[in-house]
């Protein structure tokens, strides 16, 4: 096969043409297949199309929601868009055992975010740094038309640094500066200052008595954001800990304060025990419009700050009373993006009351915790698979194709059974007399 040249200039549908004929050897039902996906309203596609380039049709997503969040006394519907199966039941059914428990109350750390100028400086660090002291109010100067609605927003440039990394590689430094975004994420404002800093660092330097070549390497943001913190906590007392009839709330307890110290020393676990509190922060991420790539590499970063990967949440036992609590970084944005232009996080937006950036950072924190309790209550009582392939079991009938009378006779048939792939295939070809496979 041959390179397409000049693929992005093609219309929608020669973009689909070309991938029938390259790579469905000119199958025509292909396009229909596409099409199906297709927004009914014509306005409504082109805003899809338009958000990402050489778009071909949408990808679809469930978006489901979980009630009953008690956050600091207000009652929440967090919708969640995700495609594995029992994250939202776990995620509503630790909302509901927490709703009677006090629920979550959370708190904002810290909001600041950063970004670098990476330069290289041939000359003398102490000259540069003198320069650097002189003219820092001529960066905040040259931006301030930049920033002009942020400030009116309450946000802005809030330090500007040179750092001096020459340990790490000869002549690498720094100009890191530290923002409030307000209810922006901010990524576009941040460059763009950034950019800017860079311009006047080369243009000052020029200008300037000092001696070496200045090179700027690149400038952006950092997602590393460990100061863009929040926090989420439940407690009870121990004795409200009754979560299953085959393990005392004592029992319970001290077995799930253990899984969490496991998850914190041993990085095995702490990946997969991490990867479970993503799938509740990035299901929220994503209805609400958010980057969850951003946010996953963050929480990452931030779980490995002493050197080894660790979990992101901690429990404690003490004084007959239970803890647990996450604190995360979570960069996020009510405005801006997406937000206001993609239709579903819109409704999203509006099911949460129409969050700011803080309130939504409190949000997201509590479905994480919220999240990792499911899971980790699962882990030490019942074992995750009892509740995991129920949830499966409809996937597994849908691949077969199963009738709805087919489905509702064989989850009837589950409800006291284990479920295994094998065992739903059995059935299902016991149910419509054919060999099995
Ligand atoms: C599955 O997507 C997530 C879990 O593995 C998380 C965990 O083990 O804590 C259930």
């Amino acid at each position: 096969m041959e390179p397409i040249k000049g693929f992005s200039k093609l219309s929608k549908e020669g973009k689909i043409e070309w991938l029938i004929n390259a790579y469905f050897n000119g199958d025509s039902t292909v396009i229909e297949r596409l099409k199906s996906y297709w927004h009914a309203d014509g306005k409504v596609q082109k805003l899809h199309d338009e958000f990402i380039e050489n778009t071909i049709t949408n990808f679809y997503l469930p978006l489901g929601v979980a009630p009953n969040f008690n956050i600091n006394g207000k009652l929440f519907c967090i919708p969640m868009a995700i495609e594995e199966s029992s994250v939202v039941a776990a995620c509503a059914k630790s909302a509901t055992f927490w709703l009677e428990r006090g629920g979550f109350k959370t708190s904002i750390i810290s909001t600041k975010k950063v970004g670098h100028v990476h330069f290289s400086w041939s000359g003398d660090y102490e000259e540069l740094n003198s320069w650097f002291d002189e003219h820092k109010q001529s960066f905040v100067d040259g931006t301030s038309e930049l920033t002009s609605n942020m400030r009116a927003r309450g946000g802005g440039i809030t330090n500007l640094q040179l750092i001096n990394k020459t340990e790490l590689d000869e002549g690498y430094y720094q100009l890191m500066a530290e923002f409030q975004t307000a209810d922006a994420m901010g990524a576009n404002f941040i460059n763009s200052c950034l950019e800017e800093f860079s311009k006047i660092l080369e243009s000052g330097l020029d200008v300037s008595e000092l001696e070496g070549e200045l090179e700027v390497i690149m400038c952006i943001l950092s997602n590393y954001t460990p100061e863009c913190l929040v926090r989420a906590e439940v407690s009870c007392p121990i004795s409200e800990l009754n979560v299953d009839p085959g393990i005392s709330p004592e029992e319970f307890a001290n077995k799930f304060v253990r899984a969490i110290k496991i998850a914190t020393i041993e990085p095995y676990r702490a990946t997969t025990h991490n990867k479970g509190i993503m799938n509740g922060i990035d299901a929220v991420i994503l209805a609400t419009g958010n980057d969850f790539r951003a946010v996953e590499a963050c929480a990452h970063t931030y779980a490995s700050r002493d050197g080894q990967y660790r979990s992101l949440t901690s429990a404690r036992v003490e004084d007959d009373t239970f803890t647990f609590w996450i604190e995360i970084p979570l960069a996020v944005g009510t405005v801006g993006g997406l937000t206001g232009l993609h239709p579903t996080v819109k409704f999203c937006h509006e099911l949460l009351g129409n969050p700011n950036a803080e309130q939504l950072m409190q949000i997201i924190a509590a479905a994480g915790l919220a999240q990792n309790f499911g899971a980790v209550r699962s882990l030490v009582t019942t074992g995750i698979q009892k509740g995991h392939m129920k949830m499966h079991l409809l996937n597994i009938l849908n691949q077969l194709e199963a009738t709805e009378q087919e489905k509702i006779t064989i989850q009837k048939a589950f409800e006291t059974k284990v479920v295994s792939h094998k065992a739903v295939v059995d059935a299902f070809c016991k149910l419509r007399g054919v060999n099995n496979p």
